[in-house]
């Protein structure tokens, strides 16, 4: 069935043709990954500095991951959750207890993970907390994104994300990030279930909150019996230099929500993990899934995670993080682009000194793919950097070296 093509223009066109026009990806048509790098359709190698928003901490086409995936395909992809499978429950203890919970939810997309998150949330508000039927509500932070659904744009300020698709749900109040005076006061209300934030916002811009928002934050949610729930869709599975962005802080959310590198970018594999307490409000027909869970997903997932820890992928993230911003802080300082550098591990970010409507982000992103490295502007006037977590000391100077000279020789 898959035809290969030669021409980059001939795979835009198909897309272009029959394909909704819900992105503006930038035009570079990628027919192959290994690690670090991707390969265009006419052979061009480049560094991969998007790692698919983060999905791909593990590099592209890991072979380890990929043999699980091979090995596993061969035997059993897909039961439903009608039966019981031999791969689920040894993946549920394995997950459970890499990350130190009692229990998970297995599902497949982020954004479905978060939407089971808030579920969880509301049904142990009314039936732990004690909240009046339909009056549980659940906070969030300005900037947030979790995804696109009706839910996840229901709690959103982005008008693009929201403009003709109301009306949105109700139960959501959004109050500022990286401000605990608003979240003290949004916690008076008794009927507040829960706190779903992102330890760094991603899709903002690598919004990092300030010191100790995170441990003061949890703090507070404890002290109101709220559940704190953690976003670690992107910023989990050692991205940020820790196995979790809420470790840099000692914190452990009472809900913690992963997907994206849970699979090492190879299947859409999502998890929501709590306490027994929590996670057992849920029964039978509460909650489901027909993908959630499967055997392939899970045998991906195990391996994927066991690859973070065998090649020690925070310790590397933290260390190539620290180069990478020394080296744009260097750049920084001769660029009149540049106008911050802010980031943690490999998640960082660039904000160029110009207005967010502006092309410049944009033209500088086609810029570094005529050099070979693929990075894509977030919000105008962004730019995130974030690369496969297993790039080489040798290889992330390189990086910076075509990062370096093309802002350098920019021209807007
Ligand atoms: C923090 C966060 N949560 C949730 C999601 C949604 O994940 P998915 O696109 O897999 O549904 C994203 C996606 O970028 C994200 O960055």
């Amino acid at each position: 069935m898959v035809q290969s093509i030669s021409s980059s223009q001939d795979a835009i066109n198909l897309e272009d043709s029959y394909g909704a026009h819900n992105y503006h990806p930038l035009a570079v048509v990628i027919a192959k990954g290994e690690g670090v790098y991707v390969w265009d359709v006419g052979g061009k190698k480049y560094y991969d500095f998007l790692s698919a928003y983060s999905a791909l901490n593990q590099g592209h086409c890991h072979p380890r991951i990929i043999n699980a995936l091979i090995e596993q395909s061969k035997r059993l992809t897909l039961t439903s959750r009608a039966f019981y499978n031999d791969i689920l429950g040894q993946y549920e203890k394995y997950l459970t207890e890499y990350f130190g919970y009692d229990r998970v939810l297995p599902m497949n997309t982020g954004v479905e993970g978060c939407e089971t998150a808030l579920k969880l949330c509301r049904k142990w508000g009314y039936d732990v907390k004690g909240i009046a039927v339909d009056k549980a509500k659940i906070i969030f932070a300005e900037g947030n994104f979790w995804g696109r659904t009706l839910s996840a744009i229901s709690t959103s300020n982005d008008p693009v994300a929201k403009e003709g698709f109301g009306p949105f749900i109700p139960g959501f109040e959004v109050i500022p990030y990286s401000d605990l005076h608003a979240l003290d006061k949004a916690l008076q209300d008794p009927n507040v279930a829960g706190f779903m934030v992102e330890p760094i916002q991603g899709e903002a811009g690598v919004v990092v909150p300030h010191e100790g928002y995170i441990a003061k934050a949890f703090e507070l949610c404890q002290r109101h019996n709220v559940l704190f729930i953690a976003d670690e869709v992107q910023t989990g599975i050692a991205r940020t230099g820790k196995l979790l962005a809420c470790d840099h802080e000692g914190v452990k959310p009472n809900i913690l929500i992963l997907g994206k590198a849970l699979s090492g970018g190879v299947l859409p594999v999502s998890a929501v993990l709590s306490n027994h307490e929590i996670m057992l409000t849920i029964t039978p027909g509460g909650h489901g899934s027909t993908f959630g869970g499967n055997p392939l997903a899970c045998a991906v997932a195990m391996e994927a995670l066991q690859v973070v820890k065998d090649e020690n992928l925070a310790e590397n993230a933290q260390l190539m993080g620290e180069i990478f911003r020394e080296r744009m802080e260097q750049l920084a300082e001769k660029s009149d682009l540049v106008k911050l550098v802010r980031g943690k591990g490999l998640l960082n970010a660039l904000e160029i000194d110009d207005s967010p409507n502006s092309e410049t982000a944009w033209n500088v992103c086609v810029s570094l793919k005529e050099n070979g490295l693929l990075a894509k502007p977030t919000h105008g006037n962004i730019i995130r950097f974030a690369p496969p977590l297993i790039i080489e000391e040798e290889q992330i100077h390189d990086c910076c070296d075509i990062i370096t000279s093309t802002i350098l020789k920019f021209k807007k």
